[in-house]
């Protein structure tokens, strides 16, 4: 019987390769599939893992009408000349476990993916999401010698996101019409942009107590531990879209407003640290960073989550 056609063989969109094919970089891909812009490598080290991924995200097509080229791997020759890279390689948190636990561990694991990503695809983007997600940025920089516009981080629109749903759900309002920022670290002293957040041009002060913002705060700090608390794992559905959403920003060189994990020097009053802050994506990678006028609250909180965050980089080994 002649052999019949397998993905990948003629890749001729634009390439992004996602690293780690488990939930939060299968979900990624399959966003990415769905959008149908990009072709999309998956990469495994567990074997036949990324392969069955990607054959069944490219029958998902014909379901859903899109015309995907999903391609899974367990090396990287597929991916060369890749324009992004997403890694989400590594092990997710258990319950009882912080994102910080995390890094000894998935320094060696991202450490050794950004070799192999930069070996093949010199002129990426590269978005990092493993945890513990600020220090893996640094990891990622200093492995790759990048500069700091291709080597950013995603956190901040999962954090968004969550502190925009429970504020669509406490105001009864389309989260269509929730506009929000979560900045600093991505841990529990992340810090809400409250004095920014409107809901349909009003702001969210006028339309919900102190005591009631206070505990969407709180609910959103902890919102990865409490879906770690429910599954035994951590999220993938809003963490695998908003990897997508970078990659689609850079790809589509849409110059979106979108809160990133990008190595600050002197913006927000922080020096030589990953945090997330606003950043405009285009191209590039990041083409700015926003500059956010916080309130003295707020500025003294994103300072003490910038604390937090050094504290765990200090951790990393001799690969930071
Ligand atoms: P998962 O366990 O479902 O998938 C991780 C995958 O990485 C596995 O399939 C594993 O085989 C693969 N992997 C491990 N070492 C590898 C290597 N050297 N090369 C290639 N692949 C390798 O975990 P999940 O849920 O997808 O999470 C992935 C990472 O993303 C975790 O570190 C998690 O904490 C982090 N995360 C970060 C978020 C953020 O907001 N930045 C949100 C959610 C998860
Ligand atoms: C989250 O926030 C675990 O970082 C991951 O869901």
């Amino acid at each position: 019987m002649p052999a019949l056609p397998v993905p990948g063989a003629d890749m001729t969109r634009r390439k992004v390769t996602v690293v780690g094919g488990g939930n939060v970089g299968a979900t990624c891909a399959q966003v990415l599939a769905t959008r149908d812009f990009a072709d999309v490598v998956l990469v495994d080290i567990v074997e036949n893992l990324p392969q069955g991924k990607a054959l069944d995200i490219n029958q998902m097509g014909a379901v859903l009408d899109y015309e995907p080229n999903v391609v899974g791997s367990n090396g990287y020759e597929e991916s060369a000349g890749s324009d992004v890279v997403v890694v989400t390689a590594g092990v997710p948190r258990k319950p009882g476990m912080s994102r910080d636990d995390l890094v000894t561990t998935n320094e060696k694991i991202v450490g050794s993916v950004t070799e192999q990503v930069v070996a093949q695809s010199p002129d990426a983007v590269l978005v990092v999401v493993s945890n513990p997600l600020d220090a893996m940025c640094h990891v990622a920089k200093n492995v790759s010698g990048w500069p700091k516009e291709r080597v950013f981080g995603m956190a901040g629109i999962l954090d968004t996101s969550r502190f925009s749903t429970f504020i669509a759900w406490e105001t009864s309002s389309s989260v269509k019409d929730v506009t929000a920022m979560v900045l600093g670290g991505h841990g529990d002293q992340m810090v809400p942009v409250v004095s920014a957040t409107t809901v349909g041009g009003i702001p969210l002060r006028d339309l919900v107590s102190a005591g009631r913002i206070d505990a969407m705060v709180e609910r959103t700090a902890k919102g990865g531990g409490e879906i770690v608390e429910l599954l035994g794992t951590s999220a993938w559905y809003a963490p695998g879209a908003a990897a997508a959403q970078m990659v689609s920003a850079v790809l589509l060189d849409e110059h979106r407003v979108l809160p990133c994990t990008a190595y600050l020097e002197g913006e927000y009053g922080v020096d030589g640290l990953y945090m997330g802050v606003p950043v405009k994506l285009g191209a590039a990678g990041i083409e700015e960073v926003v500059e956010l006028k916080l309130s003295d609250d707020e500025q003294r909180a994103f300072e003490a989550s910038a604390v937090a965050v050094r504290d765990v980089v200090g951790v990393l080994g001799t690969a930071a």
